[in-house]
């Protein structure tokens, strides 16, 4: 049995964050396509994610083979600037050669319920994925899983509404599905979430804190948001 453990690396600032993500996915799909010929990650939305795509957009890979899902995403239309779909393909996917038909975004334009039913169909063939990226908010969410939020035990796929962030209406992959990857990777920068990281530290059940991962979690943060409680 593989140890579900927290594995905590704290660099100098955001940049360097989303230097080290960009390397360990680049590395990771080298692996996964020499065994399997396919790579798959899952991505999130939000700022310190969004500095690892632009540097994905720069880099030189097999993107032919890459597989691209969400794990969660705002209930807006498929255009609109706030769209976690919309803000990957500007700050990458448009910029390199991955097939159209390998993007799967979520079909958060339909309501949150029949987006969620349709990408329980579209992930069945997926799980487990090879990469979760995930972000942390300053009060512990991750994904579009909120503090207080409860969902069915049974779903993979989840419709949200009442998000305290909005927009309200969302959909987002559970957090057992999330966990359901070679590598989950957690993206914490700012000092904005040092007090939420220290709370996770010390055990505080956040929803980040939820996700465990088959092979654990690493969560890659700056200085700033380390807590500096307990060691890395
Ligand atoms: C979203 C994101 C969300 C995000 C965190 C962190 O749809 O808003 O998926 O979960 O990753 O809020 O965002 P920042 O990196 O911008 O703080």
């Amino acid at each position: 049995m593989p140890e579900r453990a927290t594995r905590w690396h704290v660099f100098s600032d955001a940049d360097a964050v989303a230097r080290d993500a960009a390397d360990r996915i680049l590395s990771t799909a080298v692996d996964a396509i020499e065994t399997r010929g396919i790579f798959r990650i899952v991505l999130a939305g939000g700022t310190t994610p969004e500095k690892t795509y632009r540097l994905l957009a720069g880099a030189d890979a097999d993107w032919r083979a890459w597989h691209i899902y969400f794990g969660d995403e705002r209930c807006l239309p498929a255009d609109d600037a706030e769209r976690n779909s919309l803000m990957a393909a500007e700050a990458w996917l448009d910029h390199v050669p991955v097939p159209a038909e390998n993007v799967y975004a979520i079909p958060a334009e339909l309501g949150a319920a029949e987006a969620a039913r349709r990408y329980d169909a579209v992930i069945s063939d997926a799980i487990p994925f090879d990469v979760v990226l995930l972000g942390m908010g300053e009060d512990g969410h991750t994904a579009s899983l909120f503090p207080g939020q409860r969902h069915a035990a049974t779903e993979r796929v989840h419709a949200v509404h009442d998000a305290p962030k909005p927009p309200p209406d969302r959909v987002s992959l559970s957090s057992e599905v999330l966990g359901n990857a070679q590598q989950v990777l957690i993206l914490v920068a700012g000092a904005s979430k040092q007090e939420t990281v220290a709370g996770w530290r010390r055990g505080e059940a956040l929803p980040v804190a939820g996700i465990t991962g088959r092979n654990g979690v690493d969560v890659l943060l700056d200085r700033a948001a380390d807590s500096g409680s307990g060691s890395p």
